[in-house]
């Protein structure tokens, strides 16, 4: 470890212990995982910045990455290895049309790559803003090269004008279906299939109002079945209630789908969507009067089932500053398919001159069933495409694309809440356990550049892990898993990581390994580690659902280290904590210590001021941590303290000293000079008074402040080893190499900084607390 930064880390540790409780409805991560450049493969390029499209290419081993004026071809083993490139850049003439009608040159008027998706021939089609001007091409690979075809195709509609706003887009059939907004001023938004006849969404506030796209995904509703009914295409979006009954703007979330087979109408709805149905979408997080919004979906489907079994998971965040809470909630495709086949419409009835009501329709519904694809009924009927449809039913969805019915999430509750980091982007996967049940681990990004790694056990929220993917921590803007490399792939403005979907090998300890509740991890008796299920034969134990801790063999003694101090002198015994639900408790010749004036706890450790003959003695850091089962607790380090005779024999470990202890030696006595000059100044300008009359002061943090103020002009300082095979990490790390491509510093020293500014007595710290992990790779 660096001196300097031993040295803030510990100044700063008493402020981390008046960390405020977790309220019961939010869910703590049991691990922090600070960034490391060895937990992920990163990738970025120098002044390239928005890495925010993904496409895998598992056939060609690639993922293909947009970013801003530029698509690279990634392999997508190890995303570091570039394969190819291709740049995309407006022309002089564009930026300037662009600058001319009062965007920005040197953010707005770029191109930045917003789709990206495979073509029937292996070709890619690729859109990008293009400085306001939105522009498609076609892309292909081959022989180590990346070429577009400069077709320069039209993109209005199928890519938005405005690299900031949202926008959603799927490919099916070589048909592209793309959620955005038509216009330069972004206030035409649509649902556009772009196909031999393009088919779009009326313009109308009741069809989308102010809406902000989300995501789309296929559904292939026409398999076996039994009514003849049609694929569909949903989309996730929030949009403004048309049919709220309040004062203010509304904001709710929204599912929608069209029909695949949908041509439009013949006179009414011509070259619009005769299919499309929309339904609000709740996500209840508890004590929220406002609705939620939805901001990213996952679809996950057993290849063993048909669609109806597959799931939408969707994070939803506030409509209000008022709460930094974030939830995730799933969603059976079955439950919204049937409330768009059968529940009823909503219907807008005016009451008063100019306000608009909307209600349950409870009339005549015509037939065919308005917003209904084309189905054997139909076709008995001698209606075999939209254009067939009768006027009373089209006339009919025009009026009424919305359901009445809400949707409501499994359980009708969240599977996850989390206080803290907003969450950004979504992705789940599936895993048999060693207890033979499949569970769901989701894997959330968020606004911080973490990843959380999280499950629901029969209703109990637990997050394995929080793993910070950015330096400096940039807002994670897509994620991506490839069943083929088992891989997840994150997307900043800033770069890209690649990272397992489990790094089982941080758990050091059996007690660690099952505790952390990993379904992908377990403990190897035979050569005592933990291990990736799916990379080991043997019988592994685990126990995902209970934590049940005593089924690990006894953990060997730790080995206590030595460690000696002279009277009057401080000393920090170092405990790092397996996990962020430990808790620490201290033991002098096995009887408990309480914390005082002169034994301070900290969170990764014990401070001992003034040291004194009857200091010496066995000290043990235990953990303890409960899970469902019971409560464990484990030592995880031991001290034997001798505090030197007053004769001033040389320390035992005086000799042993590295060079770090001797660096740490001069910068301690470097601060000292400062600290006394510093002092001096203010004792003779009168800022401080005199230490002997310090019994005034006025709170507890700045008692604090003046023990290490003391401590750190002691003469004596030094800091214990860490326990077992334990190498320092910096707290703050730098990025891959030298060479970073931003200004920022580091996430941590912003931190603390701001942490050490804050004079109140109470301070929080950010929700991601780093533990000094070693176990991490
Ligand atoms: C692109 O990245 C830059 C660099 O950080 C950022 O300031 C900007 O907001 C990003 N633009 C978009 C549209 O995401
Ligand atoms: C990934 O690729 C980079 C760049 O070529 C290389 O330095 C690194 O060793 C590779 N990592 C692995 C695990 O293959």
């Amino acid at each position: 470890m660096h001196p300097l930064l031993s040295l803030s880390f510990f100044w700063l540790l008493p402020l981390a212990l008046m960390l405020e409780e977790d309220s019961p409805l939010d869910c703590a991560p049991r691990k922090s995982v600070p960034y490391h450049r060895n937990n992920a493969h990163l990738f970025y390029e120098e002044g390239v910045f928005n890495y925010s499209t993904m496409l895998l290419r598992e056939d060609l081993n690639l993922l293909m990455l947009g970013a801003r004026e530029a698509v690279y071809a990634l392999d997508l083993s190890n995303i570091s290895k570039k394969r190819a490139s291709v740049k995309w850049e407006v022309t002089q003439k564009q930026k300037d049309e662009c600058k001319n009608k009062g965007k920005d040159p040197e953010t707005e008027c770029k191109n930045y790559i917003r789709i990206l998706h495979k073509m029937k021939d292996d070709r890619m089609y690729v859109c990008g803003t293009n400085a306001f001007d939105p522009e498609c091409d076609y892309m292909s690979y081959a022989d180590g090269t990346l070429t577009l075809e400069k077709k320069e195709e039209d993109g209005k509609g199928k890519c938005p004008f405005d690299p900031f706003q949202r926008y959603a887009s799927i490919m099916v059939d070589n048909s592209l279906y793309s959620a955005t907004s038509m216009n330069f001023l972004g206030s035409e938004p649509v649902l556009l299939r772009s196909s031999a006849v393009s088919i779009r969404t009326e313009f109308k506030s009741s069809w989308l109002n102010e809406p902000s796209f989300v995501s789309m995904a296929e559904m292939p509703e026409s398999e076996k079945s039994q009514e003849g009914d049609d694929d569909k295409v949903y989309l996730f979006f929030s949009e403004t209630a048309v049919e709220c009954d309040c004062y203010n703007k509304l904001v709710v979330s929204r599912v929608a789908r069209v029909c695949k087979g949908d041509l439009g109408g013949q006179r009414t709805l011509q070259k619009k969507w005769t299919s499309f149905l929309k339904a609000r979408m709740d996500c209840p997080v508890l004590d929220s009067q406002l609705p939620y919004i939805i901001q990213d979906t996952y679809l996950w489907c057993d290849p063993q089932q048909d669609w109806k079994h597959c799931l939408f998971y969707a994070i939803f965040t506030p409509q209000s500053d008022t709460s930094d809470l974030s939830a995730v909630c799933a969603y059976q495709v079955s439950d919204i398919s049937r409330v768009f086949a059968e529940g009823k419409y909503k219907t807008p009835v005016p009451v008063e001159t100019s306000f608009v009501k909307w209600v349950m329709y409870s009339g005549d519904v015509p037939t065919p069933r308005p917003g209904a694809c084309i189905n054997n009924e139909a076709r008995k009927a001698g209606i075999t495409q939209t254009l067939d449809l009768p006027d009373r039913t089209l006339q009919f969805i025009k009026d009424r694309p919305l359901m009445d019915q809400v949707i409501q999430p499994i359980g009708e509750k969240p599977l996850l809440v989390r206080r803290g980091a907003t969450f950004t982007r979504i992705i789940v996967n599936r895993v048999q356990a060693a207890d033979g049940e499949k569970y769901h681990v989701m894997f959330i990004g968020t606004e911080k550049g973490t990843m959380l790694k999280a499950l629901n056990y029969q209703g109990e929220m637990f997050i394995i892990e929080e793993t910070q993917l950015f330096q400096p921590p940039e807002p994670v803007k897509i994620l991506k898993f490839s069943h083929v490399t088992g891989q997840l792939y994150a997307g900043s403005d800033y770069g890209a990581v690649q990272i397992p979907l489990a790094s089982c090998e941080r758990s050091l300890s059996c007690m660690d390994c099952i505790l952390a509740r990993d379904p992908y991890c377990g403990w190897d008796k035979d050569v005592g580690k933990c291990v990736a299920l799916s990379d080991s034969q043997r019988e592994l134990i685990q126990s995902v659902k209970a934590g049940n801790a005593s089924l690990c063999p006894n953990a060997d003694p730790v080995k206590p280290m030595n460690q000696s101090i002279w009277p009057g002198g401080n000393l920090k015994l170092s405990c790092p904590l397996p996990s962020n639900l430990a808790k620490t408790s201290w033991q002098r010749d096995s009887s408990p210590l309480t914390p005082s004036a002169r034994f301070q706890l900290l969170q990764d450790g014990l401070l001992i001021f003034n040291a004194s003959d009857s200091d010496s003695g066995l000290y043990s850091c235990l953990s303890v941590e409960s899970s469902k089962t019971a409560e464990y607790t484990t030592t995880v380090a031991e001290y034997h303290v001798t505090v030197a005779s007053a004769g001033g024999q040389i320390f035992p470990r005086a000799q042993t000293e590295g060079p770090s202890v001797v660096g740490l030696k001069a910068v301690v006595g470097l601060l000292v000079v400062c600290l006394l000059v510093l002092l001096a100044w203010n004792f003779y300008k009168g800022h401080l008074p005199l230490p002997w009359n310090c019994g005034k002061t006025n709170s507890k943090q700045t008692q604090e402040y003046r023990e290490e103020g003391a401590l750190n002009s002691g003469v004596h300082y030094q800091e214990a080893q860490r326990p077992a095979v334990a190498e320092d990490k910096p707290l703050v790390s730098g990025r891959n190499n030298g060479s970073s491509n931003n200004n920022h510093t580091g996430g941590e020293a912003a931190h603390s900084d701001a942490r050490e500014e804050n004079d109140a007595p109470r301070v929080s710290l950010p929700s991601l607390q780093y533990i000094d992990d070693e176990s991490e790779i």
